[in-house]
């Protein structure tokens, strides 16, 4: 039984082995199951990128991401450090996928209108919508707000995809809005990264 486990082990690391990914944080309850997420993806040999919205900064703070993604997180599209090599244009290139979890009202809110005023949502502007993955976590009454429904139906029409919210306890109440299980969420990104194609951690 063991060796077995320890084979499916190696297929799963070889899928990550090599990519890069980002994950964008925003202001939502749901934000320490971001953590997890980030945690997997860097124990599986993915190079993690972390974007985060002021408001999330209020949830969880850089430093957990920055411990564990081994990597710079970033939260200002204005840092002096980048100012001759804009983060979202290099970024938006180097990236295999970005996953937005969670995703805020307002982060879809800004995406569906084409907002970029941040550097989460200008980083989205600068890469093609098929790269993007967006799982939206909120309370029942914004996830069915109509304007909310619209902008995600706009969205998926333009290419960008979405992990579905599930129902269940929330911060206030039951209801669908709520964000899946980590481990849910990674096992929905596997299927999406081409396998076998590898690349130098150093680019
Ligand atoms: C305690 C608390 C929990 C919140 N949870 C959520 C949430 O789960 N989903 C959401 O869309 N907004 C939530 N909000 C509201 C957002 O933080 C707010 O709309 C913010 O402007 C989002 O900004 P961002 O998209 O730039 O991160 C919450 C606010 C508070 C104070």
């Amino acid at each position: 039984m063991k060796p077995q486990i320890t084979q499916i082990k190696k297929v799963i690391n070889n899928i990550w082995e090599g990519k890069e990914i980002g994950i964008g944080v925003t202001g939502s309850i749901a934000c320490y199951k971001a953590g997890e997420i980030v945690s997997s993806l860097y124990q599986s040999g993915c190079r993690v990128t972390v974007l985060m919205t002021k408001s999330s900064t209020k949830f969880v703070s850089p430093l957990t991401f920055q411990t564990l993604s081994h990597n710079r997180v970033l939260t200002d599209l204005f840092d002096e450090q980048y100012e001759f090599d804009p983060q979202h244009i290099a970024l938006a290139q180097r990236l295999d996928l970005l996953l937005i979890a969670p995703a805020s009202a307002n982060i879809i809110g800004k995406i569906a209108s084409g907002i970029a005023d941040d550097i989460l949502s200008t980083l989205v502007m600068s890469i093609k919508p098929s790269k993007v993955i967006i799982a939206p976590a909120m309370n029942e009454k914004m996830y069915l707000n109509p304007i909310v429904q619209r902008n995600i139906t706009f969205l998926k029409k333009a290419g960008y995809r979405f992990i579905e919210p599930e129902k269940g306890q929330l911060a206030c109440g039951t209801g669908i809005g709520r964000l899946p299980s980590p481990d849910k969420i990674i096992k929905y990104l596997a299927p999406i990264f081409p396998v076998g194609r590898h690349r130098d951690k150093s680019q």
